[in-house]
């Protein structure tokens, strides 16, 4: 079987929003412990609404690929839905990732967090700290 799923191959070679949003309304940026790579999110949010998303990564192909996957799982969704997705699901809609890569994927989870987190903070808006515990070394 090959290392990389069709999918994932599809998302680094064709990754979608990619870049900035200029007038974001959360932005943001975490990096990875175990590569040093990073991972930068500028979400448009309207009415809980994310209504655009795109990100850039200094992340490898995996990176790209959980990115990209993750930024289509939650256009246009909830915010409550974007808090709720995992690595885990974003690698499942990519057919899988190598166990090995698996923490690349974590790089999109968390970065989504942290602009919904700069989202309500930036915007005023109350929220539950348990819902943005520390992000994990591993
Ligand atoms: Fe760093 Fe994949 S090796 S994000």
């Amino acid at each position: 079987m090959a290392l990389y799923s069709e999918k994932v191959m599809d998302h680094f070679t064709n990754p979608r929003n990619v870049g900035k949003i200029e007038d974001a309304d959360g932005v943001g940026e975490v990096g990875n412990a175990k590569c040093g790579d990073i991972m930068k999110i500028y979400l448009k949010i309207e009415n809980d609404i994310i209504v655009d998303v795109k990100f850039n990564t200094f992340g490898c192909g995996s990176a790209i690929a959980s990115s990209s996957m993750a930024t289509e799982l939650i256009k246009g969704k909830p915010i409550s839905q974007a808090l709720e997705l995992t690595n885990k699901a974003v690698a499942e809609a990519l057919d899988g990732l190598p166990a090995h890569k698996m923490h690349c994927s974590v790089l999109a989870e968390e970065a989504i967090r942290s602009a919904i987190k700069n989202y309500y903070d930036t915007h005023g808006i109350a929220y539950d700290k348990a819902q943005f515990p520390d992000p994990h070394e591993d």
